[in-house]
């Protein structure tokens, strides 16, 4: 079964288990462990930074990054009004760090400008909470944000005595996508979570990487939450091995899923979203519910995301998808389409984005795609 609901699906190789076992076994709550110290110092060092802390989730260290920042309520995180941070992390801002979020709608339906950002931020202390943090996420939805939009809202930032924070979940994609490096990337932000459990194959697990003062904090408030974990070293060194091995192997992904995209436009459908990366968005609509069938799908060996009365739908590609799931998908759909003659969707001028466009022409609300997939 080629599992394409998301690539935090991706299973763990017999490799990995055998590579474990050559892991170091000491106590990381004590800060004891060799493994894990070669991975912080290996992240810290890709993005630019002076230290790492590994953690348990791109929740967690997400939650921990801002966390540190947000010292004195009330204040406000200022992010993308789709964001992970904000959308998906059980209004963790509010818990953890008793702080507003001020989401904001890109205006030009893909990624926030700098001109989004200086027209949302909050200078109010009377009656407002004070942006403290631009939080910026990349890639999202698969998309890229252009690194030169990063660059500016970053100065703008740094001008106002605000901080930047990154959810990089998946900023390995966007580099191997963009070869924009982790270090360039890495200069524009405050601090940056990166997950290693998502394309980059990891069985669990994603770092926080900032300056050595904020790691140390992160690193008390990690056990506050009940996040010290024990003899970590077997899973930092598979995630290392991993960063090391699966990592390069993005652009055969990405290219995969271009030809996955590119062959459902040619058939019909529509892309809500430009596919730069590993996603795809589509919607099945006009189709009947019985497309989304798990056992039409489970026929041709395909998992996807299938959530009762929703029409989008998300398909993630990862390292473990081969040119024969595609292949696949690609003759279901013709014959799906065949079936409810959908080239009459080629009429519909509601599709967002062309096969060749790189950015939406409108906003996209893609929240059904959501129900409970990561
Ligand atoms: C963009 C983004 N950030 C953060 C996370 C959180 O990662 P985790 O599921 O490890 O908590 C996810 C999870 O899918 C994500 O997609």
């Amino acid at each position: 079964m080629f599992d394409l609901t998301s690539d935090t699906a991706t299973q763990p190789t017999d490799e990995m288990f055998d590579l474990m076992k050559t892991a170091s076994r000491g106590d990381d709550v004590f800060s004891q462990d060799d493994s894990v110290h070669e991975l912080e110092a290996y992240m810290a060092d890709l993005l630019g930074h002076e230290a790492a802390l590994f953690g348990t989730s791109g929740t967690m260290t997400n939650q921990l990054g801002l966390r540190c920042w947000l010292l004195h309520p009330p204040q406000s995180v200022l992010c993308d009004s789709r964001a992970h941070v904000h959308v998906h992390e059980c209004g963790g801002i509010a818990y953890h760090s008793q702080a507003a979020v001020y989401p904001v709608v890109p205006s030009n339906g893909s990624y926030l400008t700098k001109e989004d950002v200086e027209a949302n931020i909050s200078t109010d202390t009377l009656c407002g909470a004070p942006t403290k943090v631009i939080s910026l996420e990349n890639t999202l939805n698969g998309t890229i944000m252009p690194i030169e939009e990063i660059a500016r809202i970053s100065q703008l930032a740094r001008s106002r005595g605000i901080k930047m924070h990154l959810d990089g979940a998946r900023l390995f994609e966007a580099s191997q996508a963009t070869g924009v490096s982790m270090k360039e990337y890495g200069q524009h932000f405050d601090s940056v979570s990166v997950c290693l459990s998502k394309g980059a194959g990891a069985p669990i697990g994603s770092i926080l990487i900032s300056t050595k003062a904020v790691i140390q904090h992160a690193r008390h408030l990690r056990k506050l939450m009940g996040g010290g974990w024990r003899q970590a070293g077997m899973l930092a060194k598979t995630a290392q091995h991993c960063i090391e091995t699966i990592v390069p192997t993005m652009p055969r992904t990405h290219a995969l899923t271009r030809r996955l995209a590119d062959g459902l436009v040619d058939i019909g459908f529509k892309l809500l979203v430009p596919c730069h990366t590993n996603m795809i968005f589509i919607d099945f609509k006009p189709l009947t519910v019985a497309t989304l069938a798990v056992p039409l799908w489970e026929q041709h060996k395909i998992k996807i995301s299938n959530t009762p009365g929703a029409s989008i739908c998300r398909i993630v590609l990862h390292y473990q998808i081969t040119a024969e799931a595609v292949d696949n998908f690609l003759v279901l759909a013709t014959e799906i389409a065949a079936k409810n003659k959908i080239a009459k969707l080629n009429s519909d001028d509601s599709a967002i984005c062309s096969r060749s466009s790189s950015v939406a022409s409108s906003f996209t609300d893609l929240s059904a795609a959501y129900p409970s997939v990561q």
